[in-house]
């Protein structure tokens, strides 16, 4: 038996990055996926079902929730992991790049919430899982606005988990850091990369599938007695 064996898991983002390896590793531990990007994700075989899907719009995400239901039955867990960065300096973060960052790391959210509360309500149970950044806890410069996204990703979090706690529903974060295409354009400049890793305790990126395996923890029934938490997985970054 797998760890998540028979669970129907949403997970947004799995097209690559940490979200892909979260459709991998799931996969692999039995869950039956529903896979929403923008984005197809590789093969990963017929228990990763993907979902072309904008998160950043209501409607989409109701359309691919309804689809992920239609095919794998009621959802037991959502992992949002889509996500986009940039750097800028405040002068040139226009009001449409504060929307589209706002949007989809927390609109987003809200959405997918939403969109899964009644159902967990009525079962009394569910599992929401989102990411944040050691950008909203240490800041960033150039990071204003990713940094503000998610850290009201953190307050989301927090306050649905309080909310949703007396329904048996539980709502976490993980704070990762890891070598995707996200981080690409640091990893491949020596000077920047070693800036990066010089900051980080255990010295080193963390790969998508050992993030994917602590999102796995908290998805199972070994994290029944957790919520609230923001967990982090960054080789000791935010220290
Ligand atoms: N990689 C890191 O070190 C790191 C650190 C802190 C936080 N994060 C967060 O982790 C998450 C995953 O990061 P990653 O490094 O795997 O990124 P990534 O860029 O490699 O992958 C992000 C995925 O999200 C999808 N996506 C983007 N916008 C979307 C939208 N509007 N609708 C649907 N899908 C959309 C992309 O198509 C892509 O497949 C993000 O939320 C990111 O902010 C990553």
């Amino acid at each position: 038996m797998g760890r998540v064996e028979g669970k129907h898991v949403v997970i947004t983002g799995a097209a690559q990055g940490i979200g892909l390896g979260c459709a991998r590793v799931f996969a692999a531990e039995g869950a039956r996926v529903g896979a929403l990007d923008l984005k197809p994700p590789p093969d990963l075989g017929e228990q990763v079902v993907f979902h072309a899907c904008d998160v950043r719009r209501r409607e989409e995400v109701e359309r691919a929730l309804a689809a992920s239901r239609a095919r794998f039955g009621p959802i037991d867990c959502v992992l949002h992991v889509a996500g986009t960065a940039w750097h800028a300096d405040l002068a040139h973060n226009t009001d449409a790049d504060y929307d589209a960052m706002m949007d989809v790391h927390v609109r987003a959210a809200f959405h997918l919430l939403r969109g899964v509360v009644d159902e967990w309500k009525a079962r009394g149970a569910g599992k929401f899982i989102g990411v944040t950044s050691p950008a909203a806890v240490r800041g960033q410069v150039n990071g204003t606005i990713y940094s503000a996204a998610k850290s009201a990703l953190i307050g989301i979090v927090r306050s649905a988990a309080l909310e949703l706690a007396p329904h048996g529903i539980q709502v976490n974060a993980i704070l990762p850091m890891a070598a995707t295409p996200m981080t690409e354009i640091a990893r491949v400049d020596p000077d920047i990369n070693a800036k990066y890793l010089s900051r980080v305790p255990l010295g080193r990126w963390g790969e998508p599938d050992e993030i994917a395996r602590v999102f796995l923890f908290l998805a199972s029934s070994d994290a029944d007695y957790i919520t609230g938490v923001v967990l982090p997985v960054d080789g000791g970054r935010i220290l």
